[in-house]
């Protein structure tokens, strides 16, 4: 989607009139530039009953050359961004490209800055399909790109065009991330997902990625994704992303993580069969990493970013792991298997402790990691477990700026001894039972977050964050912003806690 801001001329194919409750007539500005017959049919319809600015009220009026559509977006007094997000959202749902696909935006009197910002974000957010595998010969899909002109009074231009360009940017990584979750596990596997990434950054001065392939990643003992990956005739890989490599030097930056389970089947503890199609989506962490770096690289943002997501199949075959295998990771500790269902976290285990290696000021991991996280929120909040009340407080309050809820979740020691029990090994990848299942993944977790010491040589963990995306990363038919399928979570929030510190 093109986005452009301008004054009050254009008319566009379509035009788009967001109205307050209470609305009587026609705001100012809403005509200029139709017809004076296409005046007179507008205020008309305006001035009507049928237009009441409520949520989800709109009115269309048919022009020659211009359809308006009058939007209800509620009271003024108490229009929120989310709500100012979600009504521009639907209301993109809501057009046909038989009408044309040059949008115009019209914001009349009473909108604020941030708000108008919101709408259009909404609108662009929403503009996303993956037909990539259908035959296009009907509907929206081969009337080629909308293009979108927000207009406003001139005193908001220089604002809004800086605001709407920035969510346009970010939302290039929002929709990559959706791509990579969609496709499905025959045609995105880990060596896939790596060359994707490397193709991303060929041409890219400011970004570098590099893959560890399978030998690598026996070379280096990352045993947690070897185990994992070994049952798949797609061998697993761990992709390394760092944005402007050479800035900061010396300087802590964020390390973020993603789980990469680009099919999950459950492996030898093998999933029933009824929804186990969702489980291409259990790459999502590693497809929000990606699509974040992709948001950062786009808004031009200057600061040093690393990335690591670790990629696996789970499968199950002659050379599948077992429950009762006892495994080596990356850091030394060893892992009992109790399930190999319970395979994000044990990929997670290298990738964490590898994560601190590079010196990170925080450490952010994101995975689609327990049915239970899904049990406990919905599909309508990502689970948040950190070892740091300030790392939790700005990616909670970050989360909650972009409408991408991430609910704080407890980290209590009765979970981590639980998850250090095991008889054989240092950590079971398994609760004793099946309760607070989504906490004691996270207090696994844990365990794989490296200590380091202080100037005063106190020892103490690097400051992480856990957020369990079971539940957001596709499914939730309340967000207005996603059709169906991946949804590109916490590529927003994600981009705001980085860039805002
Ligand atoms: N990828 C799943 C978690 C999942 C399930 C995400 C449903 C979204 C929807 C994960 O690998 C898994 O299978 N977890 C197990 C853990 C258990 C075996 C300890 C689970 O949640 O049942
Ligand atoms: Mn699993
Ligand atoms: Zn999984």
């Amino acid at each position: 989607m093109q986005v452009t801001t301008g004054k009050f001329e254009a008319t566009g194919d379509i035009m788009i009139v967001p109205v307050f409750a209470g609305v009587e007539k026609a705001p100012n500005n809403t005509t200029v530039g139709l017809s004076r017959g296409a005046s007179i049919a507008v205020k008309a319809a305006a001035s009507g009953d049928a237009l009441t600015g409520k949520p989800g009220n709109m009115l269309e009026v048919w022009t020659k050359g211009c359809t308006v559509f009058f939007v209800g977006v509620g009271d003024k007094e108490t229009l929120t961004h989310k709500g100012a997000r979600d009504a521009g959202a639907k209301c993109l749902a809501k057009l046909s490209k038989d009408l044309g696909t040059n949008i115009v935006i019209r914001f009349t009197s009473g909108w604020n800055s941030s708000n108008m910002a919101a709408f259009a974000e909404g609108m662009i957010l929403r503009d996303y399909a993956f037909d990539k595998y259908q035959q296009k010969d009907d509907d929206n899909a081969n009337k080629g790109e909308w293009s979108l002109e927000c207009q406003a009074h001139e005193r908001h231009l220089e604002g809004l065009a800086a605001a709407v360009q920035k969510s346009a940017s970010i939302a290039t990584g929002v929709h990559l991330a959706r791509d990579l979750a969609n496709e499905p596990a025959n045609r995105l596997y880990p060596e896939e997902f790596g060359r994707r990434a490397l193709e991303w950054a060929e041409g890219k001065s400011n970004v570098e990625v590099e893959v560890w392939d399978y030998e690598r990643l026996h070379k280096e003992n990352m045993q947690g994704v070897i185990a994992v990956g070994k049952g798949s005739i797609r061998k697993p890989c761990m992709v390394f992303f760092r944005l402007n490599p050479d800035a900061q030097t010396g300087e802590r930056v964020p390390c973020i993580v993603g789980k990469g389970i680009t099919f999950d089947t459950g492996g030898i503890s093998i999933k029933p069969s009824a929804g186990m199609w969702d489980m291409k989506y259990d790459m999502h962490g590693s497809a929000t990493v990606f699509g974040l770096f992709q948001a950062l690289w786009a808004t031009g943002y200057s600061g040093r970013v690393n990335g690591i997501t670790c990629m696996a199949e789970n499968m199950p075959s002659a050379e599948a792991y077992r429950p009762g295998d006892v495994i080596d990771t990356y850091s030394g500790k060893t892992i009992e298997i109790f399930s190999t269902d319970a395979e994000g976290r044990n990929v997670l285990s290298d990738g964490l402790w590898k994560s601190a290696e590079l010196n990170p000021s925080y450490i952010v991991d994101l995975a689609t990691l327990t049915g239970a996280c899904v049990v406990a929120l919905g599909h309508e909040a990502s689970g948040l477990w950190s070892n740091d009340k300030s790392l939790s407080d700005k990616i909670h309050e970050a989360g909650n700026a972009e409408d991408e809820i991430a609910w704080p979740m407890p980290l209590m020691p009765a979970f981590e001894k639980e998850m250090t029990s095991s008889k054989f090994a240092d950590v079971r990848n398994g609760g004793k039972g099946r309760w607070g299942g989504a906490c004691t993944a996270a207090a696994f977790l844990k365990q794989f977050v490296q200590d380091r010491e202080d100037e005063n040589g106190e020892k103490s963990q690097i400051p992480w964050a856990h957020l369990d995306i079971a539940g957001t990363a596709w499914g939730a038919d309340t967000n207005a912003c996603v059709a169906h399928g991946g949804t590109g979570v916490h590529v927003r929030t994600l981009h705001r806690l980085i860039t805002s510190q």
